[in-house]
This record gives C-alpha cells, structure tokens and sequence, in this order.
C-alpha cells in the first residue's frame, strides 16, 4: 500500500495545497508547532477510525471555518484508488473511489497503516487496560467475528458485575449466575484464543524487529499472562473448561467483592526485555525501541493478513534512540511506505534514499 498524493484543505494548521510522497523513507522535518504531526494525523484518518490524538472529529477543522476536506490517492489491491473525508462539526462524509459510505469504517478493508505517536509509549508505561486495547483493536481489525465476542463478553460481565451485587442483598439469586457463567466462559474462550495466537505472532516478529533495532544487543519478549491459566496450545474447548472452573473457584470473592476476578478483562501482557519487565526497568530509549518493534510486528501480522504492506507512520520516533536505532528506522524499512516526522537536522541528513518535507507553520515543501 502506498500513497500517491494526499490533499488538504482546512485542516488544522496546514495550508491548503497537495503532496506527493515517495514509495520509500518521507521525512517530515520541521520545528516544533509547525504541523507535522497534522500530517501524520490525516494521514491515518484514512484507516478508518478516530485520530489517534482526539476522539473528537471536529477537532481538526482549521479555526474559523466550517469544514475540513482530505483528498487521498494511494496504490493498494494492485491498482490506483482514490478516498476522501469531509469533516463537518456533526458528520463525516466517506467517499471511495467515487461512491459514497455511509461510515467511515469502510476504509478499514481499503486503506491501512500503523502509526506510534509518543503517547503509544504508554503500551510501556501504563496499566493494563493500555495493553488489552492494544491487543483487542488488532483482533478486531482481523474479523468481526473477534469484535462480536469481544462486545458480547464485555455485556455479559457488566450483567454479571451487577448480579453479583444483588446477590450480596438477595443471596437465593445465587442460582442463577450459572447461566450467566456458562456465557462468560463462552465468549471469554473465544477472546482468550484469539489474543493468545494473536500475541505468539506479535512476539515472533517484535523480536526480530527488536533484534535489528538493537544490533543484536537486546532480546525482547512479550507473553500473554493468563488469569484461566490458558497457554497458547490450548484448545479453545480447554480454555473454555479452564476458565469456567475458575470463575467456580473465585465465586465466593466475586459474590464478596461484587467482581468477577478472573478472565479476559484481567489478563494482562508482560513485555520483556533481556528477560527482565521493561516497564519496571528499561531506560527511556529502550522502552520507546519496544514500543517500536511491537508497532512494526503490528505491521507485519496486517501485512500477512491483507496481502499488503500497511503504510508506517512515526510520530517523534527519532529523538531519544541513539544514532544505530536512528539509522535502522530510516535506512532499514524496506519494502514499505515510511512517513516519520523528526525536529533534528542530522536526522534528515542520515536519510540515505527517500523525500524530505520542510514544515513551516503550516506550509509543507
Ligand atoms: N483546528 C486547528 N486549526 C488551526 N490550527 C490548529 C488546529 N489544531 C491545531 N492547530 C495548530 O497546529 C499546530 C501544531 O501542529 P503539530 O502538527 O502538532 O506540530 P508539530 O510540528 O510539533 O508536530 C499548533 O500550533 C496548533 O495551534
Ligand atoms: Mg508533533
């Protein structure tokens, strides 16, 4: 996948104009406050989701007017395609190859990319619940089917959470949480599988990425950590048999607590470096290199599943990784389309084959 030429008008602070990136290394250079992060941003709207900086849409409507307008053209399913987006203060209209979309969840199956932003670091630095929507959101992207057992498991918890209260005033309800049991572990199995497969293959890729950012220095692992005991051998039938003898285990502290204490909702992912948690001991560089490598494995398991290369944008990757890490992401990415945003003249200077943007309050050239 690539992109041809993108349009702007009204879009945040960026002038009205066009460019037309190279197939290979794009590097956005510029002071602070200039717009290069606008660029990366509408970029990614084409996948089809919010920004990765707001989830308000409107928010990217250039000041004093009433809408913005993204004119995209990219090379994806071997052949030339064209999208736009029209963001107004209420809707978003979605144009593909000329045909209106109802959403603009349309572009998924057209245009993808993978984009780390420096709040991406929070993969590392954060809790749980930062990892788990990392994990679910790839899952999803792969098949409906994942989004489906995810929103039905996530209804079925709320409804047991709130039983489980009821249950403290009344306890003969008791009985009945065997039916809403069964459901957990029915759509919790289904979620558990597919995150454990999901993150063997991410682990895979992220270590050799990892192993190529580092020269070899550093070995880095991630594992699913499984409140039901699950491993990625399992069958999805002995997940399921699994995590319903636990949740008969823990019912007593559910029933005291008002929670359910196991499943999916409380798994978690460790990511390792040299064996030891990068979040309690890796320097800032080496938890941004982490981040790094599970964003391009993030790439690589898309491109195994769409047949295509997902467009890769970096965000203020560069600073904070010594020059080696530098010269991998800029001279190393091979194959794909890279559109990585740096302050540093050296960096622009390191680039070997690729275009350089120059953004100025606004103006890119
Ligand atoms: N809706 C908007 N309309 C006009 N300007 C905006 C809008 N949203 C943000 N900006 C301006 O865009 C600039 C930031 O651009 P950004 O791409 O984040 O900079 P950087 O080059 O540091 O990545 C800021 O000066 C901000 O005031
Ligand atoms: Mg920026």
């Amino acid at each position: 996948m690539k992109v041809t030429s993108i349009e702007f008008k009204n879009f945040r602070n960026l002038r009205d104009g066009v460019i037309i990136p190279c197939a290979g290394v794009n590097v956005i250079y510029g002071d602070n406050a200039q717009g290069k992060t606008n660029l990366i941003e509408a970029l990614w709207l084409f996948c089809g989701g919010h920004s990765f900086r707001t989830s308000k849409d409107s928010e990217v409507i250039k000041w004093d007017t009433d809408f913005a307008r993204l004119d995209l053209n990219f090379y994806g399913q071997e052949r030339p395609q064209k999208a736009s987006l029209i963001i107004s203060a209420k809707k978003k209209l979605v144009s593909i190859n000329g045909v209106e979309k109802k959403s603009s969840s349309s572009l998924i199956e057209k245009f993808c990319a993978v984009v780390f932003s420096p709040e991406h670091l929070n993969l590392i630095k954060r809790g749980p619940g930062e990892r788990r929507r990392f994990i679910d959101s790839a899952i999803c992207r792969e098949k409906l089917q994942n989004a489906v057992a995810l929103s039905k498991y996530n209804r079925m918890l709320i409804q047991r959470n709130a039983l489980l209260k009821d249950i403290m005033k009344k306890p003969w309800l008791e009985d009945t949480l065997d039916i809403w049991d069964a459901q957990l572990a029915r759509y919790g199995s289904v979620l558990i599988k597919k995150r454990l497969e999901y993150v063997r293959m991410l682990s895979e890729r992220a270590s050799d990425f990892h192993n190529g950012i580092s020269k070899g220095s550093e070995k880095l692992q991630i594992k699913y950590i499984s409140t039901e005991n699950a491993e990625s051998n399992d069958t999805q039938e002995e997940i399921e048999k699994k995590f319903s003898e636990k949740i008969l285990q823990n019912r007593k502290n559910d029933i005291k607590l008002g929670v359910t204490l196991s499943g999916p909702h409380r798994d978690d992912i460790d990511i390792l470096i040299n064996e030891k948690s990068a979040k309690a001991f890796a320097s800032q560089g080496q938890q941004r290199s982490a981040v790094l490598s599970m964003k391009l494995a993030e790439a690589a398991v898309l491109r195994e599943r769409m047949g295509e290369e997902p467009v890769i944008l970096l965000d203020d990757v560069l600073s904070e990784l010594d020059q080696s890490r530098q010269d991998f992401l800029l001279n190393e990415l091979k194959h794909c389309q890279v559109f990585i945003t740096c302050c540093e003249q050296s960096n622009k200077e390191q680039l070997k084959e690729g275009k350089v943007f120059f953004v100025k309050d606004g103006t890119i050239n």
